[in-house]
This record gives structure tokens, sequence and C-alpha cells, in this order.
């Protein structure tokens, strides 16, 4: 029997993932049916218990349901409790299974599909919201040199570093976007949510070197950070397309077992 599995999220009618599943379903051969689930703002909850009782297997869970899958999972991994929020819900027995493949995501776009390194590199991480906080642990796992987060309210990014395991201490600290200037980052990640409704974010220029890599967690669309990033001399500008693949391959393996091939997917959605 075909197992079912769909993304759920509002609005959902614009989301990737469906044809992101089915080109991983085509590839490892595996039986499986992938839909899309809008649910009304008010009633995630019912709408997944519903899913589950038509015999649903798992789902992804995007904008603006991530915390509350976090709250309804009733085992939670290590990465969706650093990351307070879950995009990966699996049902197994009465459990409901919560995991956060975001961080590994952008991580894994970033070393596989950038050819970027972490290691001992400069990274600015921009927003400390829930975006911001699922990828801050991936990020620092990868060994960078120092991770500096900077947000509007400078408050929010203080409370980001206590979370932080203390063995990170000393490489991340928290800066408001004046505190920025004069600093040069090898990597500069726009976690805002600026890039939606293409506001400006209050930069200073000289952030990026020759050799650095602008990177916007957005899909889709130039947004006003890459321009921005393109005109003050980043190297490198990208989107967060092939990070939006990486974790649904994550979700895929959860799920599966299997670990599909992100490549040819990849290059199917960028020059669709
Ligand atoms: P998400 O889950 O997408 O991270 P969120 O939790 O609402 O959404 O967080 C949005 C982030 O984008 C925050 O860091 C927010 O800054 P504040 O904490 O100061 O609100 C940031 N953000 C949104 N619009 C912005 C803008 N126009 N300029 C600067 N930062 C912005």
């Amino acid at each position: 029997m075909t197992d079912r599995y769909a993304v759920i999220g509002n609005p959902v009618a614009h989301s990737q993932s469906p044809r992101i599943h089915a080109k991983f379903a085509e590839s490892t051969g595996e039986d499986i049916a992938y839909g899309s689930i809008l649910a009304p703002p008010d009633a995630f909850v019912g709408s997944v218990l519903a899913f589950i009782a038509q015999g649903g297997k798992g789902l992804n869970v995007t904008v603006p349901f991530k915390e509350e899958a976090y709250l309804l999972a009733t085992v939670r991994s290590p990465r969706a409790q650093s990351a307070q929020a879950v995009n990966t819900l699996m049902f197994r027995g009465p459990q409901i299974h919560g995991d956060n493949t975001d961080g590994w995501g952008l991580t894994r776009d970033l070393a596989l599909n950038l050819a970027f390194s972490l290691k001992g590199r400069r990274v600015l991480l921009l927003g400390a919201g829930g975006a911001a906080r699922g990828v801050l642990l991936p990020l620092l796992e990868e060994g960078p040199a120092r991770l500096v987060i900077a947000n509007r309210t400078g408050a929010k990014a203080s409370q980001l570093l206590v979370t932080l395991p203390a063995a990170y201490a000393q490489t991340a600290r928290a800066v408001s976007f004046e505190g920025l200037a004069g600093e040069t980052f090898d990597l500069v990640i726009n976690a805002t949510s600026a890039g939606l409704t293409d506001a400006l974010l209050p930069l200073p220029s000289g952030l990026f070197s020759t050799e650095s890599l602008a990177y916007d967690m957005v899909y889709g669309r130039e947004t006003a950070f890459m321009r921005q990033a393109r005109a003050d001399g980043a190297a490198r500008v990208s989107d967060g397309l092939g990070m939006l693949v990486e974790q649904a391959a994550e979700s895929f393996f959860l799920w599966r077992g299997v670990r599909p091939q992100t490549a040819s997917v990849l290059a199917a959605l960028r020059f669709a």
C-alpha cells in the first residue's frame, strides 16, 4: 500500500515540497504519495490528527506551524529541541516524533552544492527569529572561527546566545546592526523575514570581502539582501533553494531510511 505524506502550512499552495518529494520517490523507487494540506490558522492540531486517522505516515511542517508542531510532538529529537521548532513529523505507533532538518539543509547546501566549508570561517547570521534559531547550532557544529548574530531587536539576539551550549561561548556573540561597522565576514546569512517583503536591511558597507558568500534563506527570487550583497562586493550570492531541497532529502531519509540524490532535483527546480 502506498504510504502517504504531505506538507502542512498556511499558505501552502506555493510550496515546492510536493514536487521535490515526487522526484525523490521516482529516483529511489519508494512507493509514496505526497500532497499538501492547507490548515486553518487555529486548526493545526486537528488537521494533523485527521491526517494520522487517515493513515498518514509523516508531515513536513511549514510557516506558521513549526512551533505548534514542536509542542504537539511526543518525542523530540535533539535538533528539534535546540530549534524549539519542528519541520518534520513522523507517526510511529502511538508516538508523534518531531525533528528539525532545516539546519541540516543549510549546512548541507553550503558544503555540497556551494562547496563552502564553514570550518575556521567568520560567519554573520542576520535575524534572531525562528529561522535563525533553527540553524544556529548546526552552523556552530561545523566549526566556524566565530559567529556573530545581528538583529534589529538586540535583546532577541542575546537571548539566542543564552540557549547555546557553554562550549560555544567564545565563538558566538550578538551585536546590533550598527555594531557591524568595520567588520568583514566570509559568509553572511540572511535569516530575517525581511526578504519576504523586500525591506532593505540597515547593513553597513564593507561586510563582504571579494571571497565572501552571501546567502538568503528565502528562495525563488533575487531578494533585496541579495542585490545589496552584490552591490557591496560579495563574490557569490545564493538564495535558499538548495537548503529547501536538502532539508527535504533529510526528511525523506527520516521517513524512508533512504537518502535521495539532490543535485538533479535542485537543477530541475533551478532551471524549470
Ligand atoms: P521567522 O520564523 O521567519 O524567523 P520571526 O520569528 O517572526 O520569523 O522572525 C523574523 C526575524 O526577521 C526577526 O529577527 C526580525 O527582527 P526583530 O526580532 O527585530 O523583529 C527580522 N526582521 C523582519 N523584518 C525585518 C526588517 N524589515 N528589518 C530587520 N529585521 C527584520
